[in-house]
Order: structure tokens, then C-alpha cells, then sequence
């Protein structure tokens, strides 16, 4: 990692997810806000744009985003959603929609969403969904939604019968990344966000998983020397496993590393218990005991990821719901495919493969 202070109001680094015509840039750097009107003026030139974010993020960001918007010629329109992962459904996508045929949205309107993943995936799905797709600009500001939500293409809202049921695939033009927004972001959320960058370490780069080994405490606290290149890095594994397989037909399924589990935590606690990042870390490391105990991985290999993990703050056991729970909510992952699982286990330290396996397999009789 270079040990240069990045310049702030500059983009540092670029990235690309290659995906033939539907290809585009991964721009990061620090207080680069100011800048984002004239890049979304390259890549999706219009006279008008639609800006989506929910309160928290919109008061701190959202009017420099709007100078920087209306400097690159934009006239620009603000929508805001109420906070939460309960506003991810189809009202209030029904409710963009509504909003983009007021302000006259046509083909070339791009939809900008400023906030984390709630916010990508809703105004992304609406953005995928009028006139059969407009332009899609991503601006995370959770790390979470930097290393993952926003780059892919999935959007989707929720159904009451369950999370992320009606979507599509709908690639951004952009995504912009200004580290500098994290520093409001709740601690517990950036731990959470972490997970995700553990994750991609785990499954992809042992090189990157040593370097997140030595600078776990210094990320925390958004040192910027080392998070710039932390979250680049983290991108790049992304993007690479989406450009090899956008359609989760067979590598994608990779980035599933820890979720087949953290979606049963999810379940069982309602979607109120722990927050995605936290279930997904506990679910790496029964994931990866259950390659230690498949002799996939080498003995040591869990135990390094959850030391790593509690230096990020995050949880380590499963919460307390009994096994049958646990089978309960596994078998209806929608994952399952012939009553077998496709549980997805490391091979050591940076690689993984999918192994099926019956949710009985996947979680051990005594805890
Ligand atoms: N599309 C994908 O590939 C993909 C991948 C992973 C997750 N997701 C989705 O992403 C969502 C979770 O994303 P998330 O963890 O970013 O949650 P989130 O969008 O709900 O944000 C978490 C909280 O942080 C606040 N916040 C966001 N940025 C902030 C900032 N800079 N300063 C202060 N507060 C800030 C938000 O207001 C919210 O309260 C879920 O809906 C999940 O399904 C999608
Ligand atoms: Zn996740």
C-alpha cells in the first residue's frame, strides 16, 4: 500500500468493472464531492437529475452534492426517503416513480443515489425500472455500500414475505466513492461495513487479508493512508468476480461467503437484531470451521478470521435461537437448490468454492 497522505478534493484512485458496453468507473478519493457533477456530466449528460438520499446522509452531503450537480448544468431534483431498511419496498419505489414522471424524467434522467445500500438498491430499482432503465449513479456512503451493495448491478426492494424478492440487474454509470463522508457514519455501522471487506479478503487475497491483519485499528478510525487502498482493493475483488460472472451463474456465488448463515441470523432476529455486516461475520466463521472440519482449510484458518473480526468490533457467536430454528431458516434460504445448499467454504486463506451441503451438514449438532 502506498504511504502517501491522498490529496483531498482529488479522485486517487480509479478502478473499472469491465463489463463490455455496460463497463464503468470506480472513482475514490477524499472530499471529492464538489467534483461529482462534472463526472456524472460525462457519463450521463442531461439537463435534469434526480437525486435520492434519506435524512441522515442527505443533511450533511446532499447540498454540495446539488451545487455540484447544478454547476455541471443539472437542474436538480431532491427526493428523500424516509431512514431504514423498511423504506426499501414498493411504495416508496412506486412513490420515485411518481416523482420521475413529475419532474419529466426522460431516457438520458440520470437517478443519482446518495447514501448506503438502502438507498442504491431502491433508487437503483427505479432507476432500472422507469421508461425500461435510465442512467444509475452510485454515491455510497457507508462502507458497506462502497465495497458492495453499490457495485454489481443488483438492485431490489423488499416484500413482507421476504428481503431483496423483486429486482434487477441494472448496472450504475458510476460509482463514487468520497471516503471522507465515513467520518459521520455510526461506529457499529463501519464495523459492520468491515465484514464485508474481510470477507473479499477471505475468498479472494491473502496478500490483502495480512494487510487488513496489520491494520485493522488504524481502518477503524478511517486512517485515510491505509483506507483508501483497503476499500480500492476490496472494490476490486468485486468487480472482478462480477465482470468473470455478472449473472451469480457460478464464481458469484463466492461473495455468498458467510450469508447462507447470516441470513438465518437475519431471519430469526427480524431484521432487527444485528445489523447484515455482524450476522455475516459470525456466518464466515462457522463457514470457516465447517471447512476446517471438511480438512478444505488448514487447522488456524477460523481462528485467524475471527481474531481479525474482533478487532473490528464485530460479534462472534450465534445468537441464541434453538437448532431447529437455525434448519428452519436455512431451508427456505433460496439458495438451496435439491435440498442441498450451496455453502460456499475456503479453501485456506483467500480462496473459495462452493461445496453443497444439507443445512444439517452445514451446522453442527453441539454448540
Ligand atoms: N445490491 C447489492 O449487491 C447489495 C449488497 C449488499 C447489501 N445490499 C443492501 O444494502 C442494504 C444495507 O446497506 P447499508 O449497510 O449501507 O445500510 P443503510 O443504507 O440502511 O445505511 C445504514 C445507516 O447508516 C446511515 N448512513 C449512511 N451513510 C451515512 C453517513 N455517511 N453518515 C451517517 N450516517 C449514514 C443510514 O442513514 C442508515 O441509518 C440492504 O438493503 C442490503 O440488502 C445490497
Ligand atoms: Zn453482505
Amino acid at each position: 500500500m502506498s504511504g502517501e497522505r491522498p490529496r483531498a478534493g482529488r479522485v486517487v484512485r480509479t478502478l473499472r468493472v469491465e463489463l463490455g458496453d455496460r463497463s464503468y468507473p470506480i472513482k475514490l478519493g477524499v472530499d471529492t464531492l464538489a467534483g461529482v457533477g462534472t463526472a456524472i456530466a460525462r457519463c450521463a449528460p442531461s439537463n435534469r437529475a434526480l437525486v435520492v438520499s434519506v435524512p441522515p446522509v442527505s443533511r450533511r452531503y446532499g447540498g454540495v452534492l446539488q451545487r455540484s450537480l447544478r454547476a455541471a448544468g443539472y437542474r436538480v431534483h431532491r427526493v428523500l426517503v424516509p431512514d431504514g431498511e423498511a423504506t426499501k419496498n414498493p411504495r416508496q419505489l412506486s412513490k420515485l416513480w411518481d416523482e420521475l414522471i413529475r419532474v419529466g424524467a426522460d431516457r438520458n434522467t440520470p437517478v443519482v443515489a446518495l447514501g448506503g445500500g438502502m438507498v442504491g438498491d431502491l433508487a437503483g430499482f427505479a432507476a432500472a425500472s422507469y421508461l425500461r432503465g435510465v442512467p444509475f449513479i452510485q454515491i455510497p456512503t457507508t462502507i458497506l455500500a462502497m465495497v458492495d451493495a453499490s457495485i454489481g448491478g443488483k438492485v431490489a426492494v423488499n416484500l413482507p414475505q421476504g428481503k431483496n424478492l423483486v429486482g434487477a440487474f441494472h448496472q450504475p454509470r458510476l460509482v463514487w466513492i468520497d471516503t471522507a463522508t465515513l467520518r459521520s457514519l455510526p461506529v457499529r455501522q463501519r464495523a459492520a461495513g468491515f465484514a464485508e471487506v474481510v470477507k473479499a479478503a477471505a475468498i479472494w487475497d491473502s496478500k490483502f487479508f495480512e494487510r487488513l491483519e496489520r491494520d485493522a485499528e488504524g481502518l477503524l478510525e478511517l486512517d485515510p493512508k491505509l483506507l483508501i487502498p483497503t476499500l480500492a482493493r476490496a472494490c476490486a475483488i468485486k468487480a472482478e468476480v462480477v465482470s468473470r460472472d455478472e449473472r451469480e451463474t457460478d464464481l458469484r456465488q463466492i461473495l455468498n461467503f458467510g450469508h447462507t448463515i447470516a441470513h438465518a441470523i437475519e431471519k430469526l432476529g427480524r431484521y432487527r437484531g444485528l445489523l447484515h455486516g455482524e450476522a455475516v461475520a459470525i456466518g464466515m466463521l462457522v463457514a470457516a470451521r465447517k471447512s476446517e472440519q471438511l480438512g478444505l482449510s488448514p487447522a488456524g484458518t477460523a481462528e485467524r478470521i475471527r481474531s481479525l473480526l474482533l478487532r473490528f468490533g464485530l460479534p462472534s457467536e450465534l445468537p441464541n435461537h434453538p437448532r431447529k430454528a437455525y434448519l428452519d431458516a436455512l431451508r427456505v434460504d433460496k439458495k438451496m437448490a435439491n435440498s442441498k445448499i450451496r455453502f460456499v467454504a475456503l479453501r485456506g486463506i483467500g480462496r473459495a468454492e462452493t461445496v453443497p451441503l444439507t443445512p444439517r451438514e452445514i451446522l453442527p449438532a453441539s454448540r
